[in-house]
């Protein structure tokens, strides 16, 4: 199919034979003790190497970054090792792979932190629940506890370790990162109004509570540079405490930073919503208008609605989450209109090789090159 969406797209120092993208995908799969990448792992995201980028799951800056049971990190020496074995796996299989780095904040319980309280920039709860995993791996939702407002003088050492997480992921093995300024975590927590409520220079104005995002990014971008640098942002979802009257204008100023410091691409995740969307399409507008580099979008993609995007001018590339888990050989499958594989909810999270390597490819493809 001559579509655009399967034409080579130039990001940064790669070259991506499409502009079909595997976006993040917590999977909480990681080996234990010490949350560290497993060969399951690797085998996982070689088996997705034809996506044109893949942007490997929300990974823990630090033990105190922790969100979620058994996600991996990227602050030990073993998780370096283990993240090794992807990107070695990927690479063979001709792929290329950025790694999402992301500090929860408040979406956080004292059980994944040692019995300490959750911290974010404010002491207002996340008014909905996180998955804990069980001592059997299989895991529920339970509530997240008030945090602990961040002292300016614990702002720092965050920043720091968002540089350090980069340069460990470089260290690793991967072709960038993705900086998780989305999703309600720790950084959009900073963004928005309804959960930053502080009174000193990191909150109120809109400059104020762009400024830890700024720190973050600018510290990432001098340890690896601009080009292997990618941002996540979701200001068009409103949900999990996050309905801030003004993420829309945030997002757009941030987008303008992010255009003058020439970070690789900037990643906005949406909700799925009823087509045709006029209030999408304005801020997909905008957001054009203000950052003219690389803009990869995701929620709820087609393949007419991918194609629909790129030929408005309003993204280069369109990521596939759900169906990326399901299709391995999601690109393939788009091109060739063969039938998707539908993905199974009950493994998206824990759990073994069941609902996570064990989807087929296309028969087409297993007939080329037996496994
Ligand atoms: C199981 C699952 C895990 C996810 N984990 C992450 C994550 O780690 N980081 C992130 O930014 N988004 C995450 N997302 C959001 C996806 O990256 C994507 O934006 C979303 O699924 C919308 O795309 P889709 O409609 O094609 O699935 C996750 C979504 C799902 C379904």
């Amino acid at each position: 199919m001559n579509s655009p969406l399967f034409q080579p797209f130039s990001l940064g120092a790669l070259t991506l034979p499409n502009r079909v993208v595997m976006p993040p995908l917590t999977r909480a799969r990681a080996g234990q003790p010490g949350n560290v990448p497993t060969a399951m792992n690797a085998e996982y995201y070689a088996q997705r190497a034809s996506a044109g980028l893949i942007i490997a799951e929300a990974t823990d800056i630090s033990a105190d970054a922790k969100g979620y049971s058994l996600t991996p990190g990227v602050h030990s020496t073993e998780q370096i090792a283990g993240w090794r074995l992807v990107t070695d796996a990927v690479h063979a299989a001709g792929g290329r792979i950025f790694l999402q780095i992301w500090h929860c904040g408040r979406m956080s319980h004292p059980d994944l932190r040692g019995g300490a309280t959750p911290v974010a920039p404010s002491a207002v709860a996340f008014p909905g629940q996180i998955w804990l995993a069980r001592p059997d791996g299989k895991g529920g939702m339970v509530d997240c506890p008030v945090p602990r407002a961040l002292d300016r003088a614990e702002i720092a050492p965050i920043v720091a370790s968002f540089r350090q997480a980069a340069l460990n992921a470089i260290e690793a093995g991967f072709d960038g990162v993705e900086i998780h300024a989305a999703n309600s975590y720790l950084i959009d927590q900073f963004l928005r109004t309804t959960s930053n409520h502080r009174d000193d220079d990191y909150g109120g104005s809109r400059d104020n509570r762009l400024r830890f995002l700024h720190e973050v990014v600018d510290a990432v971008i001098g340890a690896i540079g601009a080009e292997r640098t990618g941002v996540r942002l979701s200001p068009r979802n409103q949900a999990r405490g996050m309905d801030c009257p003004d993420s829309l204008p945030t997002a757009l100023a941030a987008a303008a930073f992010l255009a003058e410091r020439g970070v690789a691409y900037l990643h906005t995740n949406e909700p799925e919503e009823p087509e045709p969307n006029p209030a999408a399409e304005a801020f997909h507008a905008e957001l054009r208008a203000a950052f003219p580099r690389p803009i990869i979008v995701a929620g709820g993609y087609t393949l007419a609605r991918a194609e629909a995007v790129l030929a408005k001018g309003h993204a280069d590339l369109v990521a596939f989450g759900r169906p990326f888990i399901a299709n391995p050989d999601l690109p393939a499958r788009l091109q060739h209109g063969w039938p998707l594989n539908t993905p199974d909810a009950t493994t998206f999270f824990g759990g073994n090789a069941h609902g996570y390597t064990s989807y087929p490819f296309h028969a087409a493809i297993t007939e080329e090159s037996p496994a």
